[in-house]
């Protein structure tokens, strides 16, 4: 009992997206992680569409927050701080959530911590037990970056995509293919039913030397072989096209994952972001740990898609470094991940 008074418990709440989620996290553990999507609403307009995000989170955030305590056994007046995530995503989307959050605080006197989402999504490793340093992939629908996790809260970002991240890579080629967004998890189900090695698509920036990426040209490749096929009257296989992509893609991403873990001398990898969720990628991360004897991080699919539990587990640290926010805290929609 001494032991629950003294603990630090964190309610964290995400709402940088088409999620809104919230979580309950007491001493590192995740006590209970409440998502709430929106991807059916969206999915009938093709892609997020922020005043329909801004609203939903409105309409779900008061019982995703109750949920969440109430699945953790604590109440509000329990905690020891309220954290939200304060960017990048969407800016009115971002501010829901920022501004339940402070009046949480406001009400009940506790601290604010304000999360960058990046760093939440990298965190996810933490609750498996990921110690640092660790070179982590991070594959998202808006970002693609290979980042040495130099402590608990601080990161340097290797290298990063140059134009699309991903998951937008993988969800605009799922979409000319007509498949429902958000397409990347669908693209997977169909590749595995088609021959990865049937269509020579290009693999961009795989032999430059740097931790960089680039996918909007092997979109632009895929769009050509489909218009191609069209003028000349062919039929496209759809399934060798999206095993085809996926392999380029997960190549591109394992290839520089391994790179840099060896140029940084670390044996610790770990991977974070939506594209996580990635049949192929996280077999061949798998492949590539056993293969350099490296000890390999990857969170279930449910804390690699956004929750609010990643951002629980990056509060947490913070919590310990006395890095809290106050009530002028506000939604920065391109916040980078280090500042
Ligand atoms: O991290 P996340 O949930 O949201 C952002 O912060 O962006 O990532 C969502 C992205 C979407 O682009 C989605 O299509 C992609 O992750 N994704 C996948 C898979 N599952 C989700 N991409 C490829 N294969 C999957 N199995
Ligand atoms: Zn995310």
């Amino acid at each position: 009992m001494v032991n629950k008074m003294s603990s630090i418990k964190i309610l964290a709440i995400e709402s940088s997206c088409d999620e809104t989620s919230a979580a309950v996290i007491e001493d590192g553990k995740l006590l209970s992680n409440i998502i709430a999507t929106q991807i059916d609403i969206h999915a009938l307009y093709g892609g997020v569409v922020p005043e329909i995000a801004s609203r939903s989170h409105l309409e779900a955030i008061s019982s995703v927050v109750d949920s969440a305590l109430n699945e953790s056994g604590y109440t509000l007046e329990d905690m020891s701080a309220i954290a939200v995530t304060k960017g990048p995503g969407l800016v009115g989307a971002l501010l829901i959530g920022v501004s339940y959050a402070k009046a949480l605080a406001m009400a009940s006197g506790k601290p604010i911590i304000g999360v960058n989402h990046m760093a939440g999504h990298i965190s996810a490793n933490f609750l498996l037990g990921a110690k640092p340093p660790f070179i982590c992939l991070v594959v998202s629908g808006g970002h693609t970056m290979i980042v040495r996790v130099d402590d608990y809260t601080s990161f340097t970002v290797l290298g990063s995509t140059r134009d699309d991240a991903a998951g937008e890579a993988f969800d605009k080629v799922a979409r000319v293919m007509g498949l429902a967004y958000p397409g990347g998890a669908k693209l997977d189900k169909l590749a595995d039913l088609g021959d990865e090695y049937s269509i020579d698509l290009p693999k961009a920036m795989l032999k430059e030397d740097n931790y960089d990426f680039s996918f909007s040209g092997m979109k632009s490749a895929v769009l050509n072989y489909l218009n191609k096929a069209k003028m000349k009257g062919e039929e496209v296989n759809k399934e060798n096209l999206c095993a085809s992509f996926r392999r380029s893609v997960v190549d591109i991403l394992v290839t520089k994952l391994e790179k840099a873990a060896k140029a940084e001398g670390l044996n610790t990898i770990a991977v974070c972001g939506g594209v996580a969720c990635n049949s192929l990628l996280r077999k061949e991360l798998k492949a590539l740990a056993d293969r350099n004897g490296y000890e390999l991080f990857i969170p279930d699919n449910v804390l690699c898609s956004d929750n609010a539990g990643m951002i629980a587990a990056q509060a947490y640290h913070m919590y310990k470094n006395g890095d809290f926010s106050d009530l002028k805290l506000n939604a920065v929609a391109s916040l980078e991940l280090c500042q």
